[in-house]
């Protein structure tokens, strides 16, 4: 794929035909075959739907009463418990992204936030396994902290359009048109990619990350929208980007908001930096996705419309029985790979070990530590 220069940035590179890293390591070790795992996960444990098991865990159904049936809550509980219990045995932690459904953020995850929130999470657990509830990126990120874990991910083929977007000859081919430019790059990347940058960001720190660089041209990888939205408030530096977009994101429009405001008077629409920059212009509020939790928690706004991945506004429900989620979302078909049979399946055979090779982990790390380091010391 070839990418073209923009008049409002400049960005450049050619995205060789890539396969990811856990492409590969899904061919060699494939973790999901569904028929096999049922038939698996059957013969150990009583996972038929229980009405009786639900009712015995109303604490944790009341943390998502409002967006699962008890219908649902009946099926998901047998595997919430065994889950639970294997946990204890296995000495494992789950980190749960917020576009985790409701069942896995709630049911299952010890610990649930952002993409900056985990990658810390993952440098302070004390357990021997980690459960990356998220992306293959994530679950990388926690093993480059922690590279004496074991980090599962449920489901290898949990990928990102951001991160097969770019490898590290894009970052190479920036760096050459670029001299002299320090190279952020978002996390939603490989280690190769990280390992190739000097500093990450996530969508809770790039602006900031972005204004704390020496120099004044910076590139910013591989996100086109989060950087134009960087670009937009961080005026005094030339960002400079890579061609990459979030599947998710790139489908909400301006117009579509104009729209839904028209019709829907008084909704509070929120976007996440990810989106289109005229989209984030057209929104009354953008954050990551723990700044959107806390944005409509302090505001409480009578009517919101969440302009991100379906399960944000379904996992904040239950906290905010005051606020109508309202309009149309957009799902993650990567993140919703991620099942509560396919994490009971890679917890009990720990079968989806994410590997990061050592040297690309070492460079990585320092990309990843910088970024952390420097959140701290800005007070993020
Ligand atoms: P944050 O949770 O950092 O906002 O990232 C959103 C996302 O798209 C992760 O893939
Ligand atoms: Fe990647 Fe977008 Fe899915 Fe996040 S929501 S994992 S950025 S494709």
């Amino acid at each position: 794929m070839e990418k073209s220069s923009t008049s409002s940035g400049g960005q450049s590179g050619s995205n060789p035909i890539f396969k990811p890293p856990y492409i590969h390591q899904a061919e060699i070790s494939p973790v999901f075959d569904l028929p096999a795992q049922r038939a698996y996960l059957s013969d150990k444990y009583d996972l038929a739907p229980s009405p009786e098991l639900a009712a015995s865990m109303d604490d944790i159904y009341q943390r998502m009463a409002r967006v699962v049936s008890p219908v649902d809550w009946a099926i998901y509980a047998p595997y919430v418990k065994a889950i639970n219990d294997l946990k204890a045995e296995r000495n494992a932690v789950i980190l749960g992204h917020n576009y985790m459904t409701p069942e896995i953020f709630h049911g299952i995850s010890d610990f649930g936030g952002d993409s900056l929130q985990l990658a810390i999470k993952a440098t302070e657990v004390k357990e021997d396994v980690i459960v990356q509830c998220g992306v293959h990126f994530m679950a990388e990120t926690s093993k480059i902290l922690s590279p004496n874990k074991t980090v599962l991910i449920p489901d290898m083929e949990a990928g990102c359009s951001l991160a097969e977007s770019i490898t590290a000859e894009g970052i190479a081919e920036m760096r050459k048109q670029y001299p002299g430019a320090p190279v952020v790059t978002y996390v939603n990347t490989t280690a190769e990619v990280k390992a190739a940058s000097d500093i990450c960001c996530t969508s809770s720190n790039a602006a900031q990350i972005v204004a704390a660089q020496d120099s004044h041209t910076v590139i910013m990888t591989p996100d086109q929208y989060l950087a134009q939205n960087v670009a937009r408030d961080v005026p005094q530096k030339n960002v400079v980007w890579w061609e990459g977009s979030c599947i998710v994101h790139e489908q909400y429009s301006a117009s579509d908001l104009r729209d839904f405001r028209e019709w829907n008077p008084g909704t509070r629409l929120i976007a996440h930096p990810e989106c289109p920059p005229d989209v984030v212009a057209e929104a009354d509020f953008s954050g990551s996705t723990s700044g959107i939790i806390k944005y409509v928690t302090d505001e409480k706004p009578e009517k919101a419309l969440l302009i991100t991945e379906c399960s944000m506004a379904s996992n904040i429900a239950d906290e905010l029985p005051e606020v109508d989620f309202v309009g149309p979302c957009n799902m993650c078909p990567y993140m919703k790979k991620i099942t509560l049979e396919k994490v009971l399946y890679s917890l009990d055979t720990m079968t989806g070990q994410v590997e990061v090779d050592a040297d690309v982990a070492e460079k990585a790390r320092l990309s990843v530590q910088r970024m952390i380091d420097l959140s701290r010391q800005l007070g993020l």
